[in-house]
Order: structure tokens, then C-alpha cells, then sequence
């Protein structure tokens, strides 16, 4: 079972189940029998999660920079990625809300197009992501994937996205904070290669943060 991903430059890659991913998937399948279809995508199988998620036999996760007419419904999406997140007190919700607005985001990629990544699938808008340049170094402010997507590789495939963005850049290192009960966002930037650096006691919103880099030349 395989499909092609299509990623932002255009090229098409064919995409295989791994055999080594076969025994989760099956687990995983046991556990939504509801569920009739099995994704793969690069590295992980394409798997539902909730009653929601409905892909077509012929899945594509595309990753790419956000155009202007969608700096509306990424407001949305944002606003409800960071909402339900139990890690972050009323205020830094409302603090990080008011810094991508629709309006902050049009800014944003006005100086720098790839700062804001976004991640469809069958157009539906799933991820993102949001990058600064730092001093040569890449700042990664926000990672979000919709709930009913996770745990299906749309994360590192942002990440992934970044790091192309990174060295494009001549930018030598990506570095980003995480909540200290952060578990799923500490998981993910551990496999991608990330090195826990120092822990922040009440730092910003006066919540604890881990700090993380990665060298990417
Ligand atoms: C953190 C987040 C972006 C991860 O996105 P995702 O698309 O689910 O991540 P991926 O599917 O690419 O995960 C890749 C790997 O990371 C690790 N990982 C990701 N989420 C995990 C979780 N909840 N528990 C344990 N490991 C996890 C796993 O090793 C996973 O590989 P596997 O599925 O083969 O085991 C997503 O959970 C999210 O949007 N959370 C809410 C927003 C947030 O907390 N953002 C980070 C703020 S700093």
C-alpha cells in the first residue's frame, strides 16, 4: 500500500509502509475498528484517531509556506490548537493568541515568507508552524497539528520542513522552548534530534519552560 506526498518544491516521492511500523499499526487498527482505511505516510502509518478524520484511499500531507487568503482560518485554527492545551495558564493563552492574529500573520510573512509553514491534507489545514530568524539561528515559536491528526508524522514533516527552511537560510542551528508537562511536544523534538538544554523556572507567563536545540550544519 503506498502514496505519493508531495512535498512543497514540487517533488513527488512514493511513500511505503515500514515493516517495522506493523505491529503498532495493527494495534493501533484493533483499537478503531470503526475505522475502515489504513494511511501510510513516509515514516508512519496514517492512522485515524478520532471519528472525524476521514482520508481517501490516496492521502497527501502537503507542507508548505502560508499564502495571505489564509491567515483568517490559521487565526482560527491556531486559537483552537492553543485553547485546549491544559499546559498553558489563561494568561499566556491570551497573550500568545494576540500575537498571531490574521493581521500578525500577513506581517510576519510579509518579511519572511517561510516563517509561517502550514500543513493540508485534501485541503483541510492540519498544522503549523511558526519560525523566526535569530541572529543567524532559527527561532521555532509554535508547533500545532490538529487533534484528530496527530501521532501521524505531520509534526516531524513540519520539522523536517523547517530545517529545509534553516539551511536555505545558512542558519546553522534551530532552538525553541517546550512546557516542562509538555510530554507529547518533549517526545517529538527528542526524536527529531533536538538536545534538551536548560530548564527556565518560572520564566515566561511565570510558567517553567525546557529549552532545545539542534545543530543543523
Ligand atoms: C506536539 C505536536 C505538535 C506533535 O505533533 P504530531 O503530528 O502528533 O507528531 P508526529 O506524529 O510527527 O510525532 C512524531 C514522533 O514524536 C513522538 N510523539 C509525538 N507526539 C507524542 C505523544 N503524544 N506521546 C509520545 N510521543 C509522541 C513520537 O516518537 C512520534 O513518533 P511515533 O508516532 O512513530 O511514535 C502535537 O501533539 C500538538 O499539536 N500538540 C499541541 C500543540 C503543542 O503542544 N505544540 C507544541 C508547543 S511547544
Amino acid at each position: 500500500m503506498h502514496f505519493t506526498l508531495p512535498y512543497w518544491t514540487g517533488e513527488i516521492l512514493p511513500i511505503y509502509a515500514v515493516p517495522a511500523k506493523r505491529s503498532a499499526l495493527v494495534t493501533l487498527f484493533e483499537r478503531f475498528l470503526t475505522l475502515p482505511e489504513v494511511h501510510i505516510t513516509r515514516d508512519y502509518p496514517l492512522v485515524a484517531h478520532s471519528t472525524h478524520f476521514a482520508l481517501s484511499r490516496q492521502a497527501t500531507v502537503e507542507v508548505r509556506p502560508i499564502q495571505g487568503f489564509e491567515a483568517e482560518e490559521l487565526q482560527n485554527f491556531f486559537e483552537s490548537v492553543v485553547m485546549a492545551l491544559p499546559c498553558y495558564s489563561a494568561e499566556a493563552k491570551a497573550g500568545e493568541l494576540a500575537k498571531y492574529t490574521a493581521h500578525e500573520l500577513c506581517d510576519r510573512i510579509h518579511d519572511d515568507l517561510e516563517s509561517v509553514l502550514v500543513a493540508r491534507v485534501h485541503d483541510k489545514l492540519v498544522g503549523f508552524c511558526f519560525s523566526n530568524k535569530d541572529d543567524q539561528a532559527i527561532w521555532l515559536a509554535w508547533l500545532g497539528v490538529h487533534p484528530d491528526y496527530r501521532r501521524l508524522g505531520i509534526g516531524k514533516l513540519l520539522l523536517d520542513r523547517l530545517e529545509q527552511r534553516a539551511k536555505r537560510l545558512a542558519s546553522h542551528k534551530i532552538w525553541c522552548d517546550s512546557r516542562t508537562d509538555n510530554r507529547a511536544s518533549a517526545a517529538l523534538l527528542r526524536r527529531q534530534g533536538y538536545e534538551q538544554i536548560c530548564t527556565l523556572r518560572r520564566h515566561w507567563y511565570r510558567q517553567d519552560f525546557f529549552i532545545w536545540e539542534k545543530f543543523v550544519v
